[in-house]
């Protein structure tokens, strides 16, 4: 792989923890889940986490309305599967995939080597709030459990845009706020999902706020659909299996396997107690 693309970020920078939180054993991946860390879309009877996985990249894919002449622009794809399933599925012109994570740049090149699309579906290191291309290049923006890390979120939007061509069409699978915590025990629970997530407290906004956003941003006929009952408890329960546990563990190492669980439980009781909800979002470039 080609080093001379990996970025290299400031000490204090938001990027650096990101990456450090992604890439602990990333090199030992490989298949695990075929290389996907979405949450899932758990309807119509998938009880398998592959499935969900695909399930969900591919109501992405409707959602944008990717088709044969689509320039579509994926930032925070991790390691790559879903460009590749995207590519396969929707046949567009091309993806270029904009990852924070070195290691997940790697795995996307492989992937998409070993299935010589490489000329097609390319993968980028950088971040989401400087995204490296002129603007107008593409005719959609993806981004599937990304848009919560960004520093910040409203940064990414603007970015977007900007690399829009008019008309072109965002897509985001994310989270929001639902309710403010009412007492310590919820206060815990939502700073410990933040903290360990490595959210920005600047990203932490409701739908209306998300909606202003987007609009303030240059987007228009914005939809925001609350999908959190079929997301985020058939990821939880695949997560909590013995079986993955002993798996993640083998990857990450001991410490960020526990760490991994303890964010898990802790956006599950987030989302059980009311607090925060799983969203896909939908916007046009004016
Ligand atoms: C939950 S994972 C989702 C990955 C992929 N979309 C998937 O579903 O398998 C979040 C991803 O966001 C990436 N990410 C976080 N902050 C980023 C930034 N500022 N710019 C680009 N990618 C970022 C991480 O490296 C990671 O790959």
């Amino acid at each position: 792989m080609n080093e001379a693309d990996r970025k290299t970020w400031g000490a204090s920078a938001h990027e650096r923890k990101v990456e450090n939180l992604y890439g602990g054993g990333v090199e030992n991946y490989v298949d695990h889940h075929d290389g996907y860390l979405n949450f899932g879309l758990w309807e119509e009877g998938i009880a398998d986490y592959v499935r969900a996985a695909e399930n969900l990249v591919h109501r992405m894919g409707t959602i944008l309305g990717l088709n044969g002449t689509s320039k579509l622009l994926d930032v925070a794809p991790g390691m790559g599967t879903q460009d590749i399933y995207l590519f396969e599925n929707f046949a567009p012109l091309s993806i270029d995939g904009l990852d924070v994570t070195w290691g997940h740049i790697q795995h996307g090149r492989r992937r998409a080597q070993e299935a010589h699309i490489e000329e097609r579906v390319r993968f980028h290191h950088g971040t989401a709030t400087e995204i490296p291309f002129p603007d107008e290049s593409f005719t959609h923006v993806l981004s599937i459990e990304g848009p919560e890390h960004f520093d910040t979120r409203e940064k990414f939007l603007h970015e977007a845009r900007r690399v829009l061509e008019p008309g072109g069409v965002i897509a985001m699978a994310d989270f929001i706020v639902k309710r403010q915590p009412r007492n310590v025990i919820e206060k815990i629970v939502a700073e410990a999902a933040r903290k360990l997530w490595q959210v920005p407290r600047a990203n932490v906004y409701d739908a209306k706020v998300y909606e202003e956003k987007m609009r303030s941003a240059g987007f228009e006929n914005i939809q925001i659909q609350e999908l959190g009952a079929a997301v985020i408890p058939g990821y939880y329960f695949e997560q909590m299996k013995p079986e993955t546990i002993r798996a993640i563990s083998k990857i990450r190492g001991f410490a960020l396997a526990r760490l991994s669980l303890l964010l898990d439980v802790a956006v599950y009781r987030g989302f059980t107690m009311g607090l925060l909800e799983y969203v896909l979002v939908r916007g046009e470039r004016r």
